[in-house]
């Protein structure tokens, strides 16, 4: 694996499952692998589970991680190329990757969009930009489009959830994706990403259900049953994830923020004693009722803290890869 920003640089989804379940197990098995070995890890956007995690994971195998919050305490980048920059940005990437290339061994990146113009956002230039001058392996923390460390932390936990059912393994899950009102305009990433893998994983019966005008990209999507009627969505199924996401076609925007789209214990009736994600950061009572988050069926806590056994497969595969 040279790089880690979707569902793309993964030879066997299985295999890196497995693997990142072998740590959960024992995490400390490969704590010699990243000695001397430095992780950069640059945010421009806010967090909380992906940095901790991505810090645990990578001391669990020896190597140092350097948080840099780009965002807030960095000089403001330019992505551009022949940019005049006369305005407000004060080092091109151009100039800032490469030295980042040269103190670390793998460089991470948290980016969101903009949520103003599709095409800026969907062509992901501030990632490839990092890849194409940084000259080390770069994983994303969230991109624009994608964020591939929290859908591979969710098959995990859905590999997890079906291996400890009491009712045994079920063979094929109803896997369903549900939009959930929101109070501002949320990026597409999240169900993007979750769409893209389980539709790659390719071992669930997938629907996405969303209110009109939130259909997503079908370069995600296209594999999966989608459904306005939510109630139809939920009939049976064996996980459902919830995220709010804004509108893909009008860019950016949210019309709907109607509470019956909220998840609740009546609604859940409808499936298989279904187990319920959401990546979090969650908005309770506006995008999952209390009643769903502090009940038996929400198994929020365990999903989030998986990822750090998924950042742990990725950067091991990675420190192998790249010696
Ligand atoms: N799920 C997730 O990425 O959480 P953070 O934004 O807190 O990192």
């Amino acid at each position: 694996m040279k790089n880690f920003v979707s569902v793309h640089d993964v030879n066997n989804i299985d295999a890196l499952v497995q693997k990142a379940l072998a740590y959960k197990a024992n995490p400390f098995t490969d704590k010699s692998l990243g000695t001397n070995k430095r992780i950069g890890c640059l945010f421009l956007n806010p967090s909380m589970r992906t940095r901790l995690s991505t810090q645990i994971a990578a001391q669990n195998l020896g190597m140092e991680p350097i948080i840099f919050n780009v965002g807030s305490e960095g000089w403001m980048l330019e992505f551009e190329e022949e940019a005049i920059m006369s305005g407000t940005t004060v080092e091109h990437v151009k100039d800032a990757a490469p030295v980042f290339g040269k103190y670390f061994d793998i460089l991470a990146i948290r980016t969101f969009p903009s949520l103003k113009n599709r095409d800026d956002d969907y062509s992901e230039l501030y990632i490839k930009q990092f890849i194409k001058y940084a000259g080390i392996p770069v994983v994303s923390l969230e991109s624009a489009t994608l964020h591939p460390l929290q859908s591979l932390t969710d098959i995990i936990t859905i590999r997890e959830a079906l291996l400890n059912s009491p009712s045994g393994i079920v063979s094929k899950p109803k896997i369903v994706l549900t939009w959930a009102p929101h109070v501002k305009p949320l990026p597409q990433c999240v169900a993007n990403s979750f769409s893209q893998w389980v539709n790659a994983w390719g071992k669930a019966e997938f629907v996405i259900t969303h209110p009109e005008d939130y259909e997503l990209s079908e370069e995600f999507t296209k594999g999966a049953i989608i459904t306005h009627n939510q109630n139809e969505a939920l009939k049976d199924a064996d996980f459902v994830y919830v995220k709010n996401w804004s509108t893909y076609n009008d860019y950016g925007k949210i019309y709907e923020s109607d509470p019956k789209w909220m998840l609740t214990n009546k609604k859940l009736e409808l499936t298989n004693n279904a187990k319920v994600m959401h990546c979090l950061p969650v908005r309770r009572n506006v995008e999952l009722s209390d009643e769903i988050l502090d009940g038996p069926n929400s198994i929020v806590t365990q999903e989030a803290s998986n990822r750090v056994w998924a950042a742990q497969a990725v950067l091991a595969e990675i420190l192998r890869s790249n010696g």
